[in-house]
């Protein structure tokens, strides 16, 4: 990131995994190992972290700027009712309070900032090869969609966690 001189008026962050190569998310506790847990926290909210570290530079000032986190609507604790994928939610739970934080410092110097964590809904990518029965939409439209709820947004909504058609996602 160190090369890159902005300023960028959009940006998204879309790196995750859902667990690392040769595993897969936990079905039970007893699945939990710790390595792999470190690694899916590694990839889905340090690597974030990182890359939110060094935007406020890349950032305009006096103007609309966005940034948009994929992280995941699993990583809701109000909204978990099934269990399961203890290192991805929890990952993904790390990564929308580390946006929160982040929105929150960026905008006392940038008032009209809106860095968000967003779910961008099933998408049949790499992540759902595994899950063939779950309807999943082309990752063009989900890129699609993703487009247009950051168009909508205000800074107002700063710090947010919205899914893919700009509903806002419980914590
Ligand atoms: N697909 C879904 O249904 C779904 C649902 C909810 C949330 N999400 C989230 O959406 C985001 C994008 O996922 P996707 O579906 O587009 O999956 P994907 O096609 O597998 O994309 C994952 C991206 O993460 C990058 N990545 C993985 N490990 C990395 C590392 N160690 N360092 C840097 N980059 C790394 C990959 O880069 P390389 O290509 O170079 O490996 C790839 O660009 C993820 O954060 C995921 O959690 C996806």
């Amino acid at each position: 990131m160190n090369r890159l001189r902005g300023p960028f008026e959009t940006v998204l962050i879309a790196s995750g995994i859902l667990a690392p190569e040769g595993a897969r998310p936990e079905k039970s506790l007893a699945e939990i190992d710790a390595e792999n847990m470190a690694r899916v926290m590694a990839v889905n909210a340090i690597g974030p972290a990182l890359v939110l570290k060094n935007l406020p530079r890349l950032l305009p000032h006096g103007l609309r700027c966005v940034v948009g986190v994929l992280t995941a609507r699993v990583g809701s604790i109000g909204d978990n009712h099934l269990g399961g994928w203890y290192s991805y939610r929890a990952a993904k739970a790390a990564a929308n309070q580390i946006v929160r934080t982040a929105a929150i410092e960026i905008a006392r110097k940038r008032k009209d900032a809106v860095v968000v964590s967003l779910h961008p809904g099933t998408v049949e990518t790499s992540f759902t090869k595994a899950y063939p029965g779950h309807p999943k939409v082309a990752p063009s439209e989900a890129a699609t969609n993703l487009v247009e709820v950051l168009d909508q947004l205000t800074s107002a909504q700063n710090g947010g966690f919205f899914d893919w058609v700009g509903k806002p996602v419980p914590w």
